[in-house]
């Protein structure tokens, strides 16, 4: 949450490039921006509320001055933690004399008792924000010279940061993390900080990794210091195969529908892994004293799925929690545990604390990622990367499907069976490669404006396909904002279903396997009372009232039938004119607790 980005170099336009840096970044965060600039020997700073996105660098007239030659500048794109959307809260913030600019991603959770001091020795405040602290605080030390006042402020935070700091004084940029992501890009005489790597990658594919309680300084070139010991630290340069233009929308009108139709050849990128490495896992699976899956949101949910594949594919008990509710199960957790990370950004918040938490019980950690590099891919003992290339809509779907993809994979390697696995799921890519044609989205469109006006909607699913129900609820909430919820469907009975009056929608995901006839049953109680029954299954039935034709996948079913629901999300999203790829409220890679 919240995207940084900075330039120091050689060229003159760096403001311009912060801001086109920073709109590539706007999935992680879009209630307000702004850029500080140093030209000469002074700190010019530009916000406003909204997104950068609508922002025209042509008509920049009265707002940024780009006359001026400008090699130093950092840029913010926000999502309100504390305080609320106003151009006040908005990053950058200044010091009182306006000579130095600070933007922040994550909180402070002692900002009160700081604000308090700094009020008390005369600092005034012009933000609601617990970022405004540091700014003071890094003012308060001033005398020190820029990079020991940084140094000893971020002494006094407790909580997440990514900090930058330029200042007026000095040619300078500075970057301080604990528990956000901050990446610098290395160029030809020019260097790039971002919270997210697709953001210099037109610039760059060198990058450097800032750890946790790590700080850089970047004149001519960037000098990295331990912030516990002091230390200055080598670094090591890390190439990136992305491609940029992976990361831009291209013919798409919305990232979303264009990560969706990437599931044409995602899955198959999925499970082209080394096959000694994820029978090595697979062993260490076999081998741990209680495994646990931990994920959040859409993760968690591939999580709860990946329970039911093992238990049905492997015959093992694996168990799945929320990353935010798993240091209230950790007294569970020995050293021969095993945790099992699944996160597209490999940086939420609350998974990595899930991770800490393990390790600190000495634990092995095993995390399936899409960013490689990050920081759940650092700290882990081993990592699978789904290689799904930069997912930038804020709704998560083909890093969804690609996460399936290994647990599957992995719960055929566990069971003895990974050729099985592997044969199973290269049919399900090409299955879904044919599934999603112009006719098939056009049916989809078909259904979403029907059930367009509705204000509440429910999808039940069983056994492997419980979880998708569940999934399905998300995306249909986070981009339609239509109230939906998923249940079992044999749960319904037991008071769900009190909800369902004439014409309510509900989705069935009916596999073709041993759950098939009883959830067929559990939406024959929803007709019963009236509702309108979309069935997603291979094959029709007189229950439904309309059907969603998926393909018979066998127990890769959860990857083909959530792809359905993720195109009504968005077809609905579009039909309801909201932005599909920035829900309200939300915002990508949430490295906020
Ligand atoms: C929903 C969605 C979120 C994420 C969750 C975890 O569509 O994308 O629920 O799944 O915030 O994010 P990662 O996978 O980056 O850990």
């Amino acid at each position: 949450m919240c995207g940084i980005f900075a330039y120091k170099g050689s060229k003159k336009n760096a403001t311009e490039l912060v801001i086109q840096g920073l709109k590539k970044l706007e999935y992680r965060g879009y209630d307000s921006w702004g850029v500080a600039y140093k030209t000469d020997s002074k700190i010019n700073v530009y916000k406003e509320v909204g997104k950068i996105g609508s922002f025209d660098l042509q008509n920049a007239e009265g707002k940024i001055d780009f006359s001026l030659p400008c090699s130093l500048a950092v840029g913010h794109s926000r999502w309100a933690t504390h305080g609320g959307v106003t151009v006040e809260n908005a990053h950058p913030h200044l010091s009182s004399d306006n000579s130095i600019a600070i933007v922040h991603n994550g909180i402070i959770e002692n900002y009160a008792e700081l604000k308090k001091d700094l009020i008390n020795k005369g600092y005034k405040f012009k933000s609601e924000t617990d970022t405004e602290v540091i700014v003071h605080l890094i003012h308060d030390n001033i005398k020190l010279g820029l990079t020991d006042a940084v140094k000893k402020a971020i002494g006094y935070l407790h909580g997440r940061y990514a900090v930058l700091v330029i200042s007026k004084d000095e040619n300078i940029l500075i970057a301080a993390r604990r528990g956000s992501p901050l990446i610098v890009g290395s160029g030809e005489k020019e260097f790039f900080i971002a919270s997210d790597i697709p953001a210099f990658l037109e610039y760059t594919r060198k990058v450097m990794y800032l750890d946790d309680n790590q700080m850089v300084v970047i004149n001519d070139r960037p000098e990295f210091f331990d912030l516990e010991t002091g230390k200055q630290i080598e670094k090591r340069i890390v190439e990136i195969n992305w491609d940029a233009k992976e990361a831009e929308k291209g013919e798409f009108p919305h990232f979303m529908i264009k990560e969706i139709m990437e599931q044409k050849e995602t899955i198959s990128r999925a499970i082209n892994q080394d096959e000694d490495k994820i029978l090595k896992i697979a062993e260490a699976i076999k081998k741990a004293y209680g495994t646990y899956l931990i994920g959040c949101g859409t993760a968690g949910k591939v999580c709860l799925a990946g329970s039911y594949l093992f238990a049905k594919i492997a015959k093992r008990h694996v168990n799945s929690a929320f990353g935010s509710e798993f240091p209230s199960l950790q007294d569970f957790i020995t050293d021969k545990s095993l945790m099992i990370a699944v996160s597209q950004s490999g940086e939420t918040a609350d998974t990595l604390e899930a991770i800490e938490v393990a390790k600190k019980k000495n634990a092995k950690v095993l995390s399936i990622i899409n960013v490689e590099g990050s920081s759940m891919d650092r700290m882990s003992d081993y990592s699978i990367n789904i290689k799904a290339g930069p997912e930038k809509a804020v709704a998560s779907t083909k890093a969804t499907t690609s996460q399936l993809a290994i647990l599957t994979l992995l719960a055929y390697a566990v069971a003895g069976k990974l050729d099985e696995g592997k044969i199973l799921l290269v049919e399900a890519a090409s299955k879904i490669n044919d599934m999603l044609n112009p006719r098939y989205e056009e049916r989809i469109k078909t259904l979403a404006e029907k059930i367009m006006n509705h204000e509440s909607m429910y999808v039940i699913g069983k056994g492997l396909n419980y979880p998708m129900a569940l999934e399905s609820a998300i995306k249909l909430q986070e981009v339609s904002y239509i109230h939906a919820e998923g249940f079992a469907g044999g749960e319904l009975k037991h008071g769900p279903i009190a909800l369902i009056s004439k014409d309510t929608p509900c989705i069935a995901i009916v596999a073709n396997d041993e759950t098939k006839h009883e959830i067929l049953g559990n939406a024959m109680e929803v007709k019963a009372r009236g509702g309108y029954i979309i069935g997603v299954s291979p094959e029709n039935n007189e229950i439904f009232d309309f059907w969603i034709k998926v393909p018979d996948a066998g127990n890769a079913s959860p990857i083909v039938n959530i792809i359905p629901v993720q195109l009504l999300a968005y077809q609905l999203a579009v039909l309801r004119k909201n932005n599909p790829d920035m829900p309200r409220n939300l915002a990508k890679s949430v490295t906020v607790k």
